[in-house]
């Protein structure tokens, strides 16, 4: 065993500051996350200004107290490794400053992270004997898409949503609900008091195997809440959320079993927040058990953002030697490819 190799994560993309360290990839030194999901909560999403301004405040603090709760200093980190895209340009640019600031002041490496891949990376915390290839699920609040993972820097997009991403789906239909934001956990909490047969929504499997839209199950939603309330009829919201989230699961399901059976793969990872819905890791760890495959998700607290996840996918690029320029730029619509 050679030199234990020490990697600071960092992640400002969105609603979350948070900072990490992570030894040799996989094992978690500290983790530390200031949400301000109750700043946002009171506007229903997340206001830009307000995130860049929050994590302007909190970004400091929270790298201070990643070092020391894993007890390192900065002398002792081998890289920084940064969310540069995608999400909130704004965001992005409060913690990549304060990665460049620091790489440049203590001469350490800089490592722009892919927030994406990072996602998908937080799976190798959670099962330390997992290794690709395998087949990755990426669905968060921006993005939906089937990913083959080749090797540790080497991915396969195999294909995405043509318009709303199943988490963005989610947070829609809970606002069109009254339910307060992010809308992924209101609406699983609220389907478990309902039935999920009761209302059939449409889903869209398309023809390109690997694509999704829920942009048509939204609308069908919406169409049905709003005829109820014209018939004055009342609502059974359980039923609805039940029902909206089972036609969710079953696309992703669907869609991913299609794509381990095209491509042979024996594992499949969940990555991205609506990673941490019960009802979509039990599904479709059941139906990959049927073709002879594996699910592994993140823990709860590494489904949503966290910056343990960057640091994990630093370290492999770490590894392979890649090092970021101190010029680099925040990316707000980086892709996955
Ligand atoms: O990955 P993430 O924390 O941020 C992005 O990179 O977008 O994902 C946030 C998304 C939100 O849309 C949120 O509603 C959804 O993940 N989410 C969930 C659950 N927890 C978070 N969706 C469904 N069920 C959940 N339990
Ligand atoms: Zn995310």
């Amino acid at each position: 065993m050679g030199k234990d190799i020490y990697i600071l994560g960092i992640e400002s993309s969105c609603d979350e500051t948070a900072a990490a360290v992570v030894r040799n990839g996989r094992e978690v030194l500290s983790n530390v996350i200031s949400s301000q999901i109750d700043t946002h909560q009171k506007f229903g999403g997340v206001v830009p200004e307000i995130a860049s301004r929050k994590h302007i405040e909190n970004i400091m603090p929270v790298i201070d107290e990643a070092l020391n709760k894993a007890n390192v200093t900065l002398a002792q980190i081998d890289a920084i490794a940064v969310t540069y895209g995608p999400g909130l340009v704004g965001a992005l640019l409060v913690g990549l400053s304060a990665a460049k600031a620091l790489a440049w002041a203590n001469k350490i490496p800089l490592i722009g992270v892919n927030h994406l891949e990072g996602h998908v990376f937080a799976n190798f915390l959670n099962d330390q004997t997992l290794e690709p290839p395998f087949l990755a699920l990426v669905v968060s609040g921006g993005h939906t898409a089937l990913m083959k993972v080749l090797s540790y820097n080497s991915f396969e997009l195999l294909g995405q949503t043509r318009d709303d991403a199943a988490g963005e789906a989610f947070d829609k239909i809970a606002r069109v609900m009254g339910l307060p934001y992010p809308g992924g956990p209101e609406i699983e909490k609220l389907a478990k008091a309902g039935n999920p047969e009761a209302i059939d929504f449409p889903r869209a499997m398309l023809d390109e195997k690997f694509q999704f839209s829920f942009s048509g199950m939204k609308s069908a939603v919406i169409n049905y809440l709003h005829k109820e309330e014209q018939g004055k009829r009342d609502v059974n919201k359980a039923d609805v959320a039940a029902s909206f989230q089972k036609a969710i699961v079953d696309v992703l399901v669907q869609k991913t079993v299609l794509a381990l059976k095209a491509t042979g793969l024996k594992e499949v990872v969940l990555a991205g927040g609506v990673s941490a819905n019960n009802t979509l890791q039990n599904e479709l760890a059941k139906a990959a058990e049927k073709v002879g495959a594996r699910l592994v998700h993140p823990t709860p607290i590494l489904c949503t953002d966290n910056a343990v996840m960057i640091a994990c996918r630093g370290y492999y690029l770490h590894q392979a030697g890649v090092k970021s320029p101190l010029e680099l730029n925040a990316n707000p619509g980086l892709k996955l490819e």
